[in-house]
C-alpha cells in the first residue's frame, strides 16, 4: 500500500495545502473580532505565544505520526500499536471527528457559496437587509448551493493528492492572499479606518482572564486545524526528505499572518461603517459577523464607488472567504476517504462517493435545522437552551472533542509511541534537529503541559457547555 502511496510533488504543494486547510472562515473573520474584543494588542501577543508554545509541538507531532504511519489516522493509531483496542478508539475519533466538523463546515461554506453568487448577479442590496439571512438559510434554493459546493469539493478530491489537492491550494492560496491584500489596501484608504487599526492593535492587557485565554487558546488550535486528523493525513503523503519541523513553522506563520491581516481588513472597515462603534459589543459569532454585519457595511460603500463598486468589493470578500473555505473543506473530508480507502480497500471515487452520500445527508439534516423542520430546529435541550441539530454538531466535535483529541495524541506521541520514535522520524530532512533546543522543548511539551492544559480547556467546556 504505501509504496504507491500518493505524495504531494513538492514542499511547497505540502505547505500550501496544509496552510489552506489552516487558513479558513476562523481567520478572517473569527480572529480579527475577538482580537478586538479582548485587549487588541494583548491578545495578539497571547495567541502569539499559544501557536509557537502549545500549538506548534501539537503541530509537529501529527506531522511525525502521519508521515511515520504512511496511513490515515486510525490506520495510524492502529498500525503503529499493532492493533491496541484501546488506541483504536483514539483513531476512530480523529476520523469520526473530521467527518461530523465536515458536515458542519459544509453547511457555513455553502452559504458563503450563496452570498457571493447573490452578490455577484447584483443583489447587494438584498442581502444588507437585516432580515435577510434569517429568510436564506430557510428557502429551498441553498440546497442548489449545496449540491454547487459538494460538486467543486468532489472534483478537487477525485483529482486526488498531486492534481487535486495540490493543485486547488496551489491555485487558490495565492489568489487568497492577493484578494487579501487588494481589500486592505482599499479600506485603509477609508474615513476612520486608523482609529478601527488602533483598536485592532494596540495592547490593553486589563481584559486578560482565564476565559479569554481559553478562547485564544481554542481558536489557534482550531485555526492550525489541530485535533481533526488533517495534518497525520496530509503528512501521509510527504517523503522522509521533508523537514517537518521546518513545514510546521511555515504553516503556523502563515495561518498566524493571514489571520492578523485580516484585522487590518475588518476592524478598519467597522470603524469606518460605524466610528462610535464599541468592538465589545460586536457578535461573537462569524456567523453574524459575515452574513449580517458586512453585508450591510458593504452596501454603504455605495455612497463612494457606486453599487457597482460595492458589488466588486463585497464579491471579491466573499469570494475569499470562499476559496478559503473550500481548501479547508477539502482537507476534512480527506480524511474519511483516506480512512475509507485504507480500511476497506475503496478506490478514491468509491470512497468520496459512499461520503457524498453520509455527509450529504446529515448536511441536509443540518441545514433543515434552522427552522425548516420543527423536530431538528429544537432537537434537545441541555444547559438549559434549546439546541438544534447544529448546535449540537458544533457543540460535540467543534467545540468539546477537538481539544479531547490533542490530548489523546500528545500522550500517545510520548508515551506510547514514544519520544525516541517521535525525535528519529522529526531528524529525517532535519540532520540538526537530534540535540536541539528544539527536541528537547517538543519533548518536553507534549509529554507535561500541553496535555495538561488540553485537559482543562475539555473540562472546563465540558462543565460549562452542558449542565
Ligand atoms: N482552520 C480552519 C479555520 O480557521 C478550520 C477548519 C479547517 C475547519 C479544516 C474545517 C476544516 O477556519
Amino acid at each position: 500500500m504505501s509504496a504507491n502511496r500518493e505524495q504531494f510533488s513538492s514542499r511547497l504543494g505540502f505547505i500550501l495545502a496544509a496552510a489552506g486547510s489552516a487558513v479558513g472562515i476562523g481567520n478572517l473573520v473569527g480572529f480579527p473580532v475577538s482580537a478586538a474584543k479582548n485587549g487588541g494588542g494583548a491578545f495578539l501577543i497571547i495567541y502569539a505565544l499559544f501557536v509557537a508554545f502549545i500549538c506548534l509541538p501539537v503541530m509537529i507531532a501529527e506531522m511525525a505520526l502521519g508521515r511515520k504511519a504512511q496511513k490515515d489516522p486510525y490506520g495510524a493509531y492502529h498500525s503503529l500499536t499493532g492493533g491496541d483496542k484501546k488506541w483504536s478508539f483514539a483513531g476512530a475519533l480523529a476520523v469520526l471527528t473530521p467527518f461530523m466538523i465536515a458536515v458542519f463546515y459544509m453547511v457555513i461554506t455553502v452559504w458563503i457559496f450563496g452570498y457571493l453568487v447573490q452578490t455577484l448577479v447584483g443583489n447587494l442590496d438584498q442581502l444588507a437587509n437585516p432580515n435577510n439571512f434569517g429568510t436564506f438559510i430557510n428557502e429551498y434554493t441553498v440546497f442548489g448551493y449545496m449540491a454547487g459546493v459538494a460538486i467543486l469539493v468532489n472534483l478537487i478530491l477525485v483529482g486526488g493528492v498531486k492534481k487535486g489537492i495540490e493543485k486547488a491550494a496551489k491555485l487558490m492560496m495565492p489568489a487568497l492572499f492577493v484578494l487579501l491584500i487588494g481589500l486592505v489596501a482599499y479600506v485603509l484608504t477609508l474615513d476612520n479606518a486608523m482609529a478601527g487599526m488602533r483598536y485592532y492593535i494596540v495592547p490593553d492587557f486589563s481584559k486578560m482572564d482565564a476565559s479569554v485565554l481559553n478562547g485564544a487558546l481554542s481558536q489557534a488550535f482550531f485555526s492550525l486545524s489541530l485535533g481533526m486528523g488533517i495534518l497525520i493525513t496530509y503528512a501521509s503523503y510527504i517523503s522522509k526528505k521533508e523537514d517537518i519541523v521546518g513545514s510546521s513553522k511555515m504553516v503556523a506563520v502563515t495561518d498566524s499572518l493571514v489571520a492578523f491581516i485580516a484585522g487590518l481588513m475588518v476592524l478598519p472597515a467597522i470603524f469606518s461603517f460605524n466610528p462610535n462603534v464599541n468592538p465589545e459589543e460586536l457578535s461573537d459569532s462569524s456567523v453574524s459577523m459575515i452574513f449580517v454585519y458586512l453585508p450591510q457595511l458593504l452596501l454603504t460603500l455605495q455612497a463612494d464607488i457606486g453599487y457597482v463598486g460595492a458589488s466588486v468589493v463585497a464579491g471579491i470578500f466573499f469570494l475569499l472567504v470562499f476559496f478559503a473555505a473550500i481548501t479547508s473543506l477539502v482537507s476534512i473530508v480527506e480524511v474519511p476517504t483516506a480512512s475509507l480507502m485504507e480500511a476497506k480497500g475503496y478506490s478514491r471515487k468509491k470512497s468520496l462517493t459512499v461520503l457524498a452520500v453520509a455527509t450529504g445527508i446529515l448536511t441536509v439534516l443540518c441545514t433543515m435545522s434552522f427552522g425548516m423542520v420543527e423536530g431538528l430546529t429544537k432537537f434537545t435541550q441541555y444547559g438549559g437552551v434549546d439546541k438544534s441539530l447544529f448546535d449540537i454538531v458544533s457543540d460535540v466535535f467543534y467545540d468539546t472533542i477537538l481539544p479531547f483529541n490533542g490530548l489523546l495524541l500528545c500522550l500517545f506521541v510520548t508515551y506510547r509511541w514514544r519520544k525516541a520514535n517521535l525525535s528519529e522520524e522529526l531528524a529525517h530532512g532535519n540532520e540538526s534537529y537530534k540535540g536541539s533546543f528544539m527536541e528537547k522543548y517538543v519533548n518536553f511539551s507534549l509529554s507535561t503541559f500541553i496535555p495538561v492544559v488540553l485537559l482543562l480547556i475539555f473540562v472546563n467546556t465540558v462543565a460549562t457547555k452542558y449542565f
